[in-house]
Parts: structure tokens; sequence; C-alpha cells
């Protein structure tokens, strides 16, 4: 059988709602999806990759054909190591377009035989982001509807363990 397993990759700090509709989207269209958070040290996460893995591993638990792992350097080679056809991104306006039509014309550069598929979340996540959801929360403002609620109490937990002057 021709199983067309496809990688979700993102940053997914934290989960939102957003990404949740579009794991749910890509679980429907492809055998097998990959949900891989970078390794990215360059970048100052606030959740770290085990507290990510761990809460998106229990969001997704009711997907059968979806897994979730951990993946550091180049995505093509991640991909191809994997024997994944696709590479699955969200596009929620055309402001993303632009940057992700240039990583997804880079990745065939690099490796022809992979293709992006580009799928729409529901609009009511067209403006959600994980860089606002951070900051929504950590100013006093309600997340509510955005992030599923385990999301919530983590960010609730890792806010209130933060020295004050990270905050
Ligand atoms: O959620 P993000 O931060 O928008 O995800 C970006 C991600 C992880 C898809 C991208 O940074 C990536 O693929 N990084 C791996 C390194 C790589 O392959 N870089 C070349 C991209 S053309």
């Amino acid at each position: 059988m021709n199983v067309v397993r496809a990688i979700y990759p993102g940053s997914f700090d934290p989960l939102t709602n957003g990404h949740l509709d579009l794991i749910e989207r890509g679980s429907k269209i492809f055998e097998e999806l990959i949900v891989a958070i970078l390794r990215n040290p360059e970048k100052d996460p606030l959740f770290t990759f085990s507290e990510r893995r761990a809460m998106l591993e229990q969001m997704v638990s009711s997907f059968p054909n979806v897994r979730v792992e951990i993946f550091e350097g180049l995505l093509v080679d991640y991909a191809m190591k994997k024997n994944a056809k696709a590479v699955l991104r969200g596009i929620r306006a055309i402001s993303d377009y632009e940057y992700e039509l240039q990583m997804a014309l880079m990745n065939r550069k690099l490796q022809p035989q992979l293709e992006t598929v580009f799928m729409m979340p529901a609009e009511a996540y067209s403006y959600l982001s994980s860089r606002l959801v951070k900051e929504i929360f950590r100013l006093g403002g309600s997340v509510r509807g955005l992030v599923p609620e385990l999301v919530e109490q983590k960010l609730r937990e890792k806010f209130t363990e933060l020295p004050l002057e990270s905050k």
C-alpha cells in the first residue's frame, strides 16, 4: 500500500487551537501525520521541548494516525529520513504567504521530491499566533478559546514559576 506520510513542522511554543485545527484537517487527508517540533538552539522558547511535546501528545491522542516527534537540522533531511512525501503548513492570511512560499520553494530546491501542502485553518483562527497568545497571557488578557484548556493551564503554571524580571 502507498502510505502518504506528511510532516507538520513548527515551533508550537505553545500549541494553539489554530495548530490543532490544521492537525485535524491534515489527519483527514494524509494516512500518517508527524507533528515535528523544531529543536532550535537559537530561539529562546517559553516551553521546553519536552513540555511542548507532552502538551501536543496529549492533545493529538484522539487521532490514531498522528504522532509527535522532535527534529533538528534541515527539515528536508528529516522528512527524507522519515520517508515523508509532503510537508504540511498552514496559511492564515496573505501576510503568511511570502514567507511560506520562500520556505516551500527553498525546500523544493533542496529536495525536489518533497511537496509542501498548504491548508487554511478555520477563519476563527486566522489572526491567531503563538507569539500573540504569549503576549496576551503575559499582560493579563484572556486566551480562552485560542488555546486548548491544557495549554492555558500550563501557561498559568509557567508564568507563576518564572522569575518576576522575565515576566
Ligand atoms: O512554527 P514556525 O516557527 O513558523 O516553523 C518554522 C519551521 C520549523 C518550519 C522552519 O524554521 C524549519 O523548517 N526549520 C528547520 C531548518 C530548515 O530546514 N531551514 C530551511 C528552511 S527553507
